[in-house]
């Protein structure tokens, strides 16, 4: 049987997925519990990875080396970036890039160093099974799930999903300013976080397939520290676990 690594930066973030799991162990390395058990019948390693780049490599590699996983999920929260992209809305990665990843001259901007390249493709078939999930979960689950006092109060519509280009930093980006040079040197980006491509670069150098789904929490504008704290604490764990749970289940 399969095992699939689950990661997220944030206990809200896996917090459902935890209360789902069936035959739970617990191993700790390294500062981070890492919970073995089946989620859906599904046999998978749930844990909290923290925040950053480089608590994402680190557990990134835990999770292949210690618990020989096949295939590793990121899910989480992250700013929107692109002018369509809205609090509430889901971005599954086809494509991850470090934004603040620069060694130039010595190597291209963007580029990881010995890689020779800037972008890593997330598993195309992974990626799909996600977007499945995710177009699931809002159409089946997200009216009962997101009460229509939280709806109003992050002004959420019927949300979208969205593929394509998820860039990393460890930066949570603040301020209208920042978000909008992002925008203009990587016209692509869908969203900002802080985990994904750390992750890809991993999955990349031990060959492994990997996806990466973000419920964006905020605009990465001047007011993304107050809405991503209120998206953390009052839905975001629903879409984690809704999205997640449909995929095991699929996979
Ligand atoms: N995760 C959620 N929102 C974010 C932001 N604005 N910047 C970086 N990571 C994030």
């Amino acid at each position: 049987m399969q095992r699939i690594g689950i990661m997220a930066a944030m206990h809200d973030e896996i917090a459902g997925l935890l209360a789902q799991m069936a035959s739970v162990t617990t191993r700790r390395i390294g500062m981070r519990d890492y919970h073995t058990g089946l989620l859906h019948g599904q046999r998978c390693v749930v844990v909290l990875a923290r925040i950053g780049k480089v608590a994402a490599a680190a557990t990134a590699v835990t999770l292949i080396r210690e618990f020989n996983v096949n295939a590793l999920v990121f899910t989480g929260l992250a700013g929107g970036v692109a002018a369509l992209v809205r609090v509430g809305d889901v971005v599954i990665g086809t494509t991850l890039l470090q934004h603040d990843l620069d060694a130039s001259p010595l190597f291209p901007r963007h580029q990881v160093p010995l890689l020779g390249c800037s972008h890593l493709a997330a598993d195309p078939a992974l990626a799909g099974l996600l977007d499945q999930a995710a177009h699931d979960y809002l159409m089946n689950d997200w009216p009962r799930d997101i009460s229509p006092a939280s709806r109003r109060a992050f002004g959420l519509e019927q949300p979208r999903v969205h593929r394509g280009l998820i860039i990393s930093g460890d930066q949570f980006i603040c301020e209208a300013s920042t978000v909008q040079a992002l925008r203009a040197e990587l016209p692509d980006a869908l969203c900002v976080e802080m985990e994904g491509a750390a992750v890809a670069q991993i999955c990349h150098e031990y060959d492994l397939p990997f996806a990466v789904l973000r419920v964006v929490s905020d605009r990465a504008d001047d007011t993304a520290c107050h809405d991503f704290n209120a998206f953390l604490s009052g839905v975001a764990s629903h879409y984690s676990a809704g999205i997640v749970q449909r995929f095991i289940q699929a996979v």
